[in-house]
């Protein structure tokens, strides 16, 4: 198998729920709890800018309304995207990927970057993401992973910018699962964690690539993952789980918090 220069532990949307997902809060708080790498979801405004946000629209996450593609990044920029959550977060905005990247690299972060495009803009999000992330990352010593549900998306990116690393994520084992990851030069498979089973683990790491899980927030379900030989989760709750020490990723454990 290939290196792999990322921590098992990586937590989602910067800090799960205890945040507004995808906002610089969330990764700031996400780090405080130990975090060193993160999921974030991006996609593209209207006048083509990487931007974090799950949904297709604005409506849950923002005080915006509609769908995110249509607007304008100035426009987007200005919404507030934190009083959803709880006051506390009043007036939090939601950030360009460059501001991300800006915050990862200056506190020596890691990012896993989930390729959410809105629908019918797969390949075009595929090669605006590889293509910012190179440019942002390209002075880094490990490059952000790119990931997504969307082969289409993620073979873009393969043909702007090969050398960053990939991983197709799975919420069902679709036939040809396995060669479409393989095919699309991945370096994981990314489940939805009720899908793993030792075989299905086998498969994966028999290809040379790692299994990583999205998104398990129970110390069962993460032994299980565990015990079966995966290499990663992927969690919302990073206030119970202890994260793994940098250098110690050989002692992957579901270690809960004791404070
Ligand atoms: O990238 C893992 C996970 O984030 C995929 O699902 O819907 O939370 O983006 P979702
Ligand atoms: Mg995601």
């Amino acid at each position: 198998m290939n290196a792999w220069p990322y921590p098992n532990w990586i937590a989602h949307r910067g800090a799960g729920k205890l945040a507004p997902e995808n906002t610089l809060a969330a990764f700031r708080l996400g780090a405080q709890h130990g975090y060193r790498m993160f999921e974030c979801d991006v996609k593209l405004s209207a006048d083509g800018l990487p931007f974090l946000l799950h949904d297709a629209t604005l409506d849950r996450t923002t005080n915006g309304r509609g769908p995110a593609n249509t607007q304008n990044w100035n426009d987007l920029a200005a919404l507030d995207a934190g009083s959803w959550h709880s006051p506390d977060f009043a007036g939090e905005s939601l950030p360009s990927l460059q501001t991300l990247a800006e915050f990862c690299l200056s506190q020596g972060l890691l990012l896993n970057i989930e390729i959410k495009p809105s629908p019918g803009q797969e390949s075009q999000t595929g090669t605006v993401v590889a293509n910012t992330a190179a440019c942002l990352w390209q002075n880094a010593d490990v490059p952000p992973l790119l990931s997504s549900f969307s082969p289409d998306a993620l073979a873009a990116a393969k043909a702007a910018q090969p050398q960053l690393p990939r991983g197709l994520l799975l919420d069902s084992l679709r036939p040809g699962w396995l060669d479409c990851a393989i095919a699309l030069g991945c370096q994981t498979v990314i489940c939805n964690h009720k899908l793993w089973t030792p075989r299905t683990v086998s498969q994966v790491h028999d290809a040379g690539m790692r299994a990583l899980s999205y998104t398990v927030n129970d110390e069962a379900s993460a032994q299980k993952l565990i015990e079966m030989g995966t290499d990663g989760i992927i969690t919302d709750a990073v206030d119970q789980f202890q994260p793994d020490r940098a250098g110690e990723s050989q002692t992957f454990q579901a270690r809960r918090k004791t404070n």
